[in-house]
């Protein structure tokens, strides 16, 4: 059995100059199809401490748990649901504008292509709740920095972020800190 993040870059499509010129898109959908990545990759995003190599982001989120996963719209649903039902806990979507139909917290963001905006409804998160926040792809952190910011205007406690893929030259890791990344595979 190769090591989860050898896995992860041997079924990783790599699509150039999508969706615009000079962009490099890591295309995941084959990891996702393929139900032993899969099978590993929801397992390794649920236990942000057990499964990281680096010694220091295990030390920092060791002991950690959490009572909710928030799921970022869209790729991240496919994801955070599984870890939820992984964990015994519930499942929170950060959505695209215009899709929560109640009262909601509202965050734009930079993407590293163009700007969006998330929200979340501003009763999915209890004051003091711990939150583990699953995506699959860290790049500039745009987004998952918006999907933190819209947890924590609600009181809620970020303890660690879980992803599949950072994309270290982008610098997702840095603008995020101090929250505790965890990736299955840094490239
Ligand atoms: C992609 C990816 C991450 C985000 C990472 O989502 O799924 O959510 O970009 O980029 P960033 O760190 O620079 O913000 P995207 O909004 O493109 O589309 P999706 O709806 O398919 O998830
Ligand atoms: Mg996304």
């Amino acid at each position: 059995e190769p090591p989860l993040d050898e896995l992860i870059a041997s079924l990783t499509v790599d699509v150039p100059d999508h969706p615009e010129p000079g962009i490099l898109f890591r295309d995941l959908t084959p990891v996702f199809a393929d139900g032993d990545a899969f099978r590993r990759m929801v397992e390794g995003l649920a236990a942000p401490a057990a499964s990281d190599p680096r010694a220091a982001a295990v030390a920092e989120s060791a002991g950690r748990d959490f009572d909710v996963v928030v799921g970022v719209e869209a790729r991240g649903f496919l994801l955070a649901a599984v870890v939820a039902f992984d964990r015994g806990v519930g499942v929170v979507p950060v959505r695209k504008a215009g899709k929560l139909p109640r009262e909601r917290v509202v965050a734009d963001y930079a993407l590293e292509y163009g700007t969006a905006t998330l929200e979340l409804h501003a009763d999915s998160i209890r004051a003091g709740s711990r939150v583990l926040v699953v995506d699959d792809v860290l790049a500039t952190g745009g987004t998952l920095g918006a999907a933190i910011e819209l947890v924590e205007r609600l009181g809620g406690v970020v303890v660690a972020v879980s992803v599949v893929v950072e994309l270290t030259a982008l610098g997702g890791r840095e603008r995020l800190a101090p929250h505790t990344v965890h990736a299955l595979w840094a490239t």
